[in-house]
């Protein structure tokens, strides 16, 4: 009789660190302390208090740099990260993480400038690690049954998109004032990203006016609405428009119109009852923010990270993907400020 080589010799967990404990970072320690594939090593935290408050709840220790989680697992592999810090602190980690052979999972945007994405797989090639880039909406169960309906040819040729994203809830004053507050750079990413997978295109040109909705966003130069159209190689013209300002709930809404009918992503309400009376039918609102629209995705996303990890699976959002994605919108932020159309590939 002949046996199959034992399946005990193939890893069946990964050993995953999370590094930051903010709002992507509670939802990440979630999800890898779900997963049955991961082996949840530890949270790091520049703020103690936030990673062992955070560490406590998934019974993991927690360390205060990412050095020191790498310095006390140095005699039991690691095998991955999972970057949930702000932007700005993507590249040191990762350049850190990559010198340590870890593979990185790390939320968008991979850096703040297409550039600087390029110049970071540059390094991430010389040590032979992944860099997986998160784009929640390619493991959104809607968003992506809207690909497969566009890529198995159900509404024909795409002729036009129009996508709204509605921020929810406003973010504070002090987040919109100190840096992260422009919501082509903090939003527009996680769109351009998915309709240039749909499409199978990339953007020819840019067009882009933006907003601010008072006078003291106004002075500090902070765009809180804004509309980008985006031109693409074989014709798809699309139209993004973004808000800070959705009061009423988390407004995702993604509609492709083509030569043979259209297919939309509609919002999801908080439940499913529906009040009917003498004044109308009444339903629940959108549900509150991302956190809950995107939770399926969020645990699909690190569970894709894991196969990656142990199966060797490329990531599917690509370099190429990552630095296309920054150009468009680098270009939308060039077309506010210039006020002119931006052309990619002049
Ligand atoms: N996929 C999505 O829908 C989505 C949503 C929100 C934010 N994001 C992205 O997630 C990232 C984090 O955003 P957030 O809103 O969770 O931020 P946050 O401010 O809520 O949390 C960041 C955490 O990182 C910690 N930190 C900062 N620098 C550190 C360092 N050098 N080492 C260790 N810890 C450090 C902070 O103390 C904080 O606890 C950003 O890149 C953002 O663009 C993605």
């Amino acid at each position: 009789m002949t046996f199959l080589s034992p399946t005990t010799s193939l890893l069946q967990q990964a050993r995953v660190l999370l590094v930051g404990s903010g709002r992507m970072g509670h939802i990440r320690a979630k999800a890898i302390f779900s997963n049955p594939r991961f082996d949840f090593a530890g949270i790091v935290d520049d703020n103690v208090d936030g990673a062992k408050k955070l560490a406590d709840v998934y019974r993991t220790p927690h360390f205060s740099s990412l050095s020191d989680a790498i310095h006390h697992y140095s005699s039991t592999p690691l095998h991955g990260i999972i970057i949930s810090t702000p932007t700005p602190t993507h590249e040191p980690l990762i350049t850190e993480a990559a010198s340590a052979n870890l593979s990185i999972f790390t939320e968008k945007p991979v850096d703040e400038t297409s550039s600087s994405v390029k110049e970071i797989f540059n390094t991430i090639r010389a040590h032979n690690v992944s860099l997986c880039c998160g784009f929640q909406r390619r493991f959104d169960p809607s968003y992506l049954s809207l690909f497969n309906t566009i890529r198995s040819g159900g509404i024909g040729t795409p002729l036009t998109a129009s996508i709204f994203f509605g921020d929810h809830p406003v973010p504070s004053r002090q987040f919109l004032l100190q840096g992260g507050g422009n919501i082509i750079s903090d939003c527009s990413a996680h769109d351009v990203d998915y309709i240039r997978w749909v499409l199978g295109d990339d953007v020819k040109s840019v067009y882009a006016v933006g907003t601010s909705s008072d006078e003291e966003l106004g002075k500090a130069g902070v765009i809180d609405n804004a509309t980008v159209v985006l031109n693409f190689q074989k014709g798809t013209v699309v139209t993004l428009t973004l808000s800070r300002g959705a009061n009423y709930g988390y407004d995702q809404r993604c509609e492709v119109f083509g030569t043979a009918g259209m297919a939309s992503v509609k919002n999801i309400t908080e439940s499913s009852t529906e009040v009917s009376n003498a004044t109308g039918i009444h339903r629940p609102k959108w549900q509150h923010s991302f956190p809950q629209r995107f939770e399926v995705a969020f645990g699909q996303e690190l569970d894709a990270f894991a196969d990656t990890l142990l199966l060797k699976k490329p990531w599917p959002v690509s370099e190429s993907d990552c630095v296309a994605v920054q150009k468009v919108c680098d270009a939308a932020l060039e077309s506010c400020e210039s006020g002119q159309v931006v052309n990619l590939f002049a």
